[in-house]
């Protein structure tokens, strides 16, 4: 095998360990979430779109999308706070007023699901071991029943989270409120089948059905006049009221603080999900996906159009890419979910409901999850998706410099063939091969450098040395300022996330590029021109136009031996490649498993000692 060969493999085999294979969540999930504190704000996932970015209106009118090249399953809110998993479950983003998004989960094996947003609380199950996963609060965090407990459902209100028990069916509560014990005692040993918690108050269905609230009843927030089983499907809580939608026609009755007032927005309008800021509620309808708002805390003048907001219409549930809805398929979720998955039906209270006491279940045997979740979550969140390259680049240099493996690939020998008129390429050539030895070996360290600050990479198996507080003051509080871009990992990280600040998949694609480029030039992602002190150049900016002039050996490694007759094709094929990875549009990049192709054609190509120059066209296919 030849140089260019052997490279190519050590890309594929690191390129592969980039793929993480990502499922999909079944169940319900909420697509439309109110905020409240600074400026009310309802945000929803919108019907028969293909990326499903987070669509909001604001109480000043203005209506926005968060994130537009990001799908999303579910979306939930709280105290100035927007919250959403991602299509598929394996990252949560939250957005605060002024709509930065933080990463506060990423993990691509458990996944999450059963999203709830408090006021300041924000909890999230684990897709299969149903683990409740809460951030934010750290008094929170210090009372969760035990991080194996195992949840039916959870739902957080305001200083509080309740949950409903696997095992018992009982209801926990947990939270910096005071009001989260009393309520679990009011509940008692009750077997509920869901819960959903406001202010100072909890209500659920029983498990045979029956509207069962606890807590404080100052404003009859508790009491609903017509209780008969599974009369209600679903519940939304506010400060001090309690809204539900009838089984039978899907209309919503409210009671509590301001509740009949209301009567006059929402009576003979059916709705599909409900959802309660502090002192008021909106609803999907049912007719076109269409948000109404309406409660004592609701200013009608807020929206000119009249009740209705001016959002899409709106998912009525996730789309899930399973056919294995428990309870049957939503009505027109191929179109709702525009061809790309399906809606699951909420399970009938009736079929979820438990027996008394279950079965023993199933469950593979699990690790037990033994570090602070938030801590786990942050340290994913902002070294996660790096990590994952920086182990490629390691190995690259590695095998391109040979200080790892003690066998040099460098062609001392082979003279510059670059013409000296551009000066951005001419000066590794003067260097002597002493000097050059010890920038390789400084490249090497450098590498070293980046594997040990990445090390809570996917596949290292080193779990992460970095705690809460290191990361807070390490990133000043997670401020723009010091965003890990002007960390080590400058020139791999994608530009995309300067503005977004959030690392996709593509990201992991925008490092791999500037890996390939960085083989291909025999310069580091960020170089200076001349040998002292020019200006700064990234690889990218150095390489991509050449590439796309076709002048590709203009900017080749001049230490490499010219490629032969079958590499020159090979070595176009990785710089197309590498060009299109860097693509500053994340959509626009191939994906991993693209890339691996045309690096294993490649490579074919330079196995191929024939030197055929017969190939298809080259074929970068973007998600
Ligand atoms: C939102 O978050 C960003 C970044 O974390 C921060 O700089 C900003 O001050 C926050 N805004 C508010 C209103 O909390
Ligand atoms: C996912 O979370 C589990 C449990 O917290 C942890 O053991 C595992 O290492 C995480 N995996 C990844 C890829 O982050
Ligand atoms: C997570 O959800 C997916 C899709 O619903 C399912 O296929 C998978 O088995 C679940 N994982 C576990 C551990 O239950
Ligand atoms: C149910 O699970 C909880 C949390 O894991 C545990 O504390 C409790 O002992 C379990 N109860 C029974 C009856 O297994
Ligand atoms: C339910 O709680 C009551 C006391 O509140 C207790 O006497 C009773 O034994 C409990 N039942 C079960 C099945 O644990
Ligand atoms: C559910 O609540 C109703 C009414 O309060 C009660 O009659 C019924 O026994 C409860 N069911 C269970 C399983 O506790
Ligand atoms: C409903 O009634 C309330 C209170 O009387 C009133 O403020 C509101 O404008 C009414 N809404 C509609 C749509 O009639
Ligand atoms: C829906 O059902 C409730 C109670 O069964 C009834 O009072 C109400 O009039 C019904 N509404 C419509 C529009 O059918
Ligand atoms: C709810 O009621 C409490 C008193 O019980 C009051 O302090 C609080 O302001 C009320 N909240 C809203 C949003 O109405
Ligand atoms: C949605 O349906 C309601 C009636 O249920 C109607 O008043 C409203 O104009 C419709 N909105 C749109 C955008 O079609």
């Amino acid at each position: 095998m030849t140089t260019v060969a052997t490279l190519l493999t050590a890309v594929i085999a690191a390129a592969l360990t980039l793929i993480t294979s990502v499922h999909a969540l079944g169940g319900s999930a909420p697509t439309v979430a109110v905020s409240y504190g600074d400026a009310t704000t309802v945000c929803g996932i919108p019907a028969e779109q293909q990326t499903r970015g987070i669509q909001c209106w604001r109480e000043d009118g203005q209506t926005f999308c968060l994130s537009p090249y990001i799908s999303f399953d579910s979306v939930a809110g709280g105290w100035n706070l927007i919250c959403g998993v991602r299509s598929g479950g394996f990252s949560l983003l939250c957005w605060n007023t002024t709509f930065s998004p933080k990463r506060l989960y990423y993990n691509a094996t458990f996944l999450l699901q059963d999203l709830t947003v408090g006021d300041h609380q924000i909890c999230a199950l684990t897709n299969g071991t149903r683990n409740a996963n809460c951030c934010r609060d750290d008094a929170v965090l210090a009372q969760l029943p035990s991080r194996s407990a195992e949840f039916r459902s959870i739902s957080s209100g305001l200083g509080f989270s309740c949950g409903i028990l696997m095992n018992t069916s009982t209801v926990t509560c947990w939270g910096s409120s005071a009001v989260a014990s009393v309520i679990q005692g009011q509940f008692g040993n009750l077997t509920m089948s869901s819960i959903a918690v406001g202010g100072n108050h909890a209500c659920g269905l029983n498990t045979t059905g029956f509207l069962e609230c606890r807590g404080s009843n100052d404003f009859g927030q508790l009491g609903v006049q017509s209780n008969s089983p599974f009369e209600y499907s679903a519940l939304a809580l506010g400060a001090n009221h309690t809204c539900a939608i009838r089984r039978m026609n899907n209309t919503v009755i409210c009671w509590g603080r301001g509740a009949d007032v209301w009567i006059n927005v929402t009576e003979g309008v059916s709705f599909e999900s409900i959802v309660a800021g502090l002192d008021f509620t909106c609803g999907l309808r049912s007719t076109n996906f269409t948000v109404i708002c309406w409660g004592p805390g609701w200013r009608n003048d807020l929206v000119s159009s009249g009740v209705e907001l001016p959002l899409p219409s709106l998912l009525p549930g996730a789309c899930v890419q399973e056919s294995t809805c428990n309870c049957g398929i939503y009505p027109e979720s191929q179109k709702l979910c525009s061809g790309n998955g399906n809606i699951c039906r909420p399970c009938d209270a009736t079929v979820s409901a438990p027996p008394v006491s279950p079965p023993p279940t199933i469950n593979p045997p699990r690790r037990s999850p033994s570090r602070a979740m938030t801590k786990g979550l942050l340290a994913f969140a902002i070294v996660g998706s790096v990590g994952a390259f920086s182990g490629i680049v390691t190995i690259v240099y590695c095998l391109w410099t040979g200080v790892c493996c003690g066998h040099k690939k460098i062609h001392n020998s082979v003279q510059p063939t670059i013409a000296g008129s551009n000066s951005n390429a001419a000066h590794t050539s003067n260097t002597s091969p002493l000097s050059r030895s010890s920038t390789i070996r400084r490249q090497g360290s450098r590498a070293f450098r980046r594997q040990r600050s990445g090390t809570s990479s996917k596949h290292t198996e080193r779990a992460e040395e970095f705690t809460f507080s290191d990361l807070v003051a390490a990133t000043n509080n997670f401020s723009l300022e010091n965003r890990i871009g002007a960390g080590s990992f400058v020139g791999y990280i994608d530009p995309e996330y300067y503005g977004l600040n959030v690392l996709t998949a593509k990201s992991d694609v925008y490092g791999l590029g500037v890996v390939l480029l960085e083989l291909l030039t025999g310069k580091r992602a960020i170089f200076k021109i001349g040998e002292n002190g020019g200006a700064p150049i990234s690889v990218v900016d150095f390489a991509v136009p050449a590439i796309m002039a076709g002048e590709l050996s203009k900017i080749l490694d001049t230490r490499v031996g010219p490629p032969e007759l079958n590499e020159a094709e090979a070595v176009e094929l990785v710089a197309y490649t590498a060009m299109h990875c860097v693509n500053l549009e994340g959509r626009e990049r191939p994906t991993i498993t693209d890339i691996v192709a045309n690096l294993e054609r490649a490579l074919a190509l330079c196995d191929d000692s024939h030197g055929s120059i017969s190939s298809g066209p080259i074929s970068l296919i973007s998600e």
